[in-house]
């Protein structure tokens, strides 16, 4: 496991100087998205806590912050807490977010029901190598009735790798435990993701004391047309309108690259 974190935080500490670019490039309708289902699901109240875990560059903590909320980011790669850092600076935002190199399936440094809201986007909990561990987590840092916003990997759309590649043995391992090994072409640099079906994204929150208020598949439509299109603002809405119609439609989950979870804490 410790393997795992290590691979895992090397391979982000690589990517993290380039991330916000390719991010901002080839994923502007992804962004769109992700932005209006946490803005349905935001505490009322300016100021309130929100953790985003796995938080990477802080795409989604600047955010937060600049809409008025307190935010705690933990990652565990030096390299993409470093760029989270000088944006904050540069942007003025450094004491409205709170950085912290932690794991996301054991962050003793956060107290037990102290967050209005957790964000994890990007999935961490596809990566981290116990997802039912960094789910209790939340379950004990969220206050009763915080709201959790999680993407991970859907295992339709990994199986559509697969499939090309008449790899039946990593088929059958996905299948049966819903693991991969990432596509990198050097084998020291490959590790182990985890992709979900919905249900089983539904049932691990639900066990760990959360209530179920949507999954989407992200992106259901414009999917791998995003980069192509994201300089048509016209094509632009039309598709994210499109997918906002139908991405909570289990029917069109297979074509995701990504499924995302709302759920909610329930009130003891
Ligand atoms: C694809 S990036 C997403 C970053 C950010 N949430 C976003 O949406 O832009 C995945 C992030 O998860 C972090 N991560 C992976 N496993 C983790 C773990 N066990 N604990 C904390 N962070 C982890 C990585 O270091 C990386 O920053």
């Amino acid at each position: 496991m410790a393997e795992q974190a290590r691979k895992v935080a090397a391979h982000h500490d690589w990517l993290a100087a380039t991330y916000d670019a390719n991010y901002f490039e080839h994923y502007a309708i992804y962004h769109r998205v992700t932005r209006e289902n946490l803005r349905r699901h935001l505490p009322p109240q300016a100021g309130s806590l929100i953790l985003d875990a796995g938080g990477g560059t802080g795409i989604w903590a600047l955010e937060l912050a600049a809409w008025g909320y307190e935010v705690v980011l933990t990652d565990i790669s030096t390299g993409m807490l470093a760029q989270a850092r000088a944006k904050l600076t540069a942007q003025g935002l450094e004491t409205r977010v709170r950085l912290v190199e932690a794991d996301i399936r054991a962050m003793p440094e956060l107290a037990d029901d102290s967050f209005d809201m957790i964000v994890c986007q990007g999935d961490p909990l596809s990566y981290c190598g116990d997802h039912m561990a960094a789910i209790a987590e939340f379950a004990r840092v969220a206050r009763a009735g915080a709201s959790v916003i999680a993407s991970v990997d859907n295992r339709a759309c990994v199986l559509n790798w697969l499939r090309q590649s008449n790899d039946l043995d990593a088929m059958r391992c996905l299948l049966e435990t819903g693991q991969a090994l990432t596509p990198d072409e050097q084998e020291a640099l490959r590790y182990v993701i985890h992709a979900f079906t919905a249900e089983e994204l539904r049932s691990a929150f639900e066990s760990q004391g959360f209530e179920v208020e949507s999954v989407i598949g992200k992106l259901c439509l414009a999917h791998r047309l995003d980069g192509l299109v994201a300089s048509d603002p016209k094509i632009q809405e039309q598709l994210v309108e499109l997918e906002q119609m139908y991405h909570a439609d289990p029917a069109y989950y297979p074509w995701a690259g990504h499924l995302e979870i709302a759920a909610r804490r329930s009130r003891d």
